[in-house]
């Protein structure tokens, strides 16, 4: 009990004298721009700025994402909401330094395939996306949550590709 309460006194001092995330992480994750004094102090009280670096997503994904984040406590003044959505959506879009994936895919021939290559890499591997076989249902899901995030895919592709998807990593039902 006595070393438990020590423990956490310890634990106390050590979390007051911590540096930020930030500080903690050697070469800075976060590039140069507009918004960027604001992302490092706001987005790093919490997590680390791999939390989100590693993502890649649209202006509207990430404005709610922070919009989610001030709902959790991050402090961001109305003023710096939109400049902190850019510098996101600047620097962690699909396409922008995608972190590379040391999974090689090869996809199985069939209409689709062109735009699963194409679009499917824009954010994160493809493996990403086929790890798993997915219910019909769930490809749809999968497919509206990406265009959310981002994908450009028009409506007719995403049909297109969902079929391919069902098709070549399909499940018979969902799994739970
Ligand atoms: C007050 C604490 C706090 C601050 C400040 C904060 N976050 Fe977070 N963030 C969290 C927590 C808690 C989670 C984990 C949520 C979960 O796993 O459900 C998280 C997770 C995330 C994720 C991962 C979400 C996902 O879908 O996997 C992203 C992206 C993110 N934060 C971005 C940001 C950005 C951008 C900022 C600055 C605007 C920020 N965070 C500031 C608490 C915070
Ligand atoms: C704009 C960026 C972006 C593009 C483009 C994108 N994704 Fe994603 N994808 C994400 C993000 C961010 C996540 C992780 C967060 C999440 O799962 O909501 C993710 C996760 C996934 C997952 C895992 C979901 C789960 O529930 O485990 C699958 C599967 C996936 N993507 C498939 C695809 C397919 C198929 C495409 C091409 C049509 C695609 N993605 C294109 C951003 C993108």
């Amino acid at each position: 009990m006595r070393s438990l309460f020590a423990g956490a006194i310890a634990w106390a001092v050590l979390a007051q004298a911590a540096p930020s995330y930030a500080q903690q992480q050697g070469p800075n994750p976060l590039p140069p721009g507009e918004g960027r004094d604001i992302v490092a102090v706001a987005c790093t009280q919490c997590h680390g700025p791999n939390a989100f670096t590693q993502l890649r997503e649209g202006p509207d994904a990430w404005r709610f994402q922070v919009y989610d984040m001030i709902l959790r406590g991050a402090q961001v003044q109305p003023s710096e909401l939109e400049p902190a959505v850019n510098y996101l959506a600047t620097n962690f879009g699909p396409g922008i330094n995608v972190p590379p994936t040391t999974v090689q895919v090869s996809l199985p021939d069939g209409p689709g395939k062109d735009l699963v290559e194409q679009r499917c890499v824009l954010c994160h591997g493809l493996d990403r996306a086929t790890s798993a076989k997915r219910a019909p249902a769930e490809w749809d899901g999968i497919l509206r949550r990406m265009v959310f995030l981002g994908a450009p895919v028009s409506a007719d592709e995403v049909k297109t590709i969902t079929t391919y998807l069902g098709a070549n990593f399909g499940a018979k039902q969902a799994m739970k």
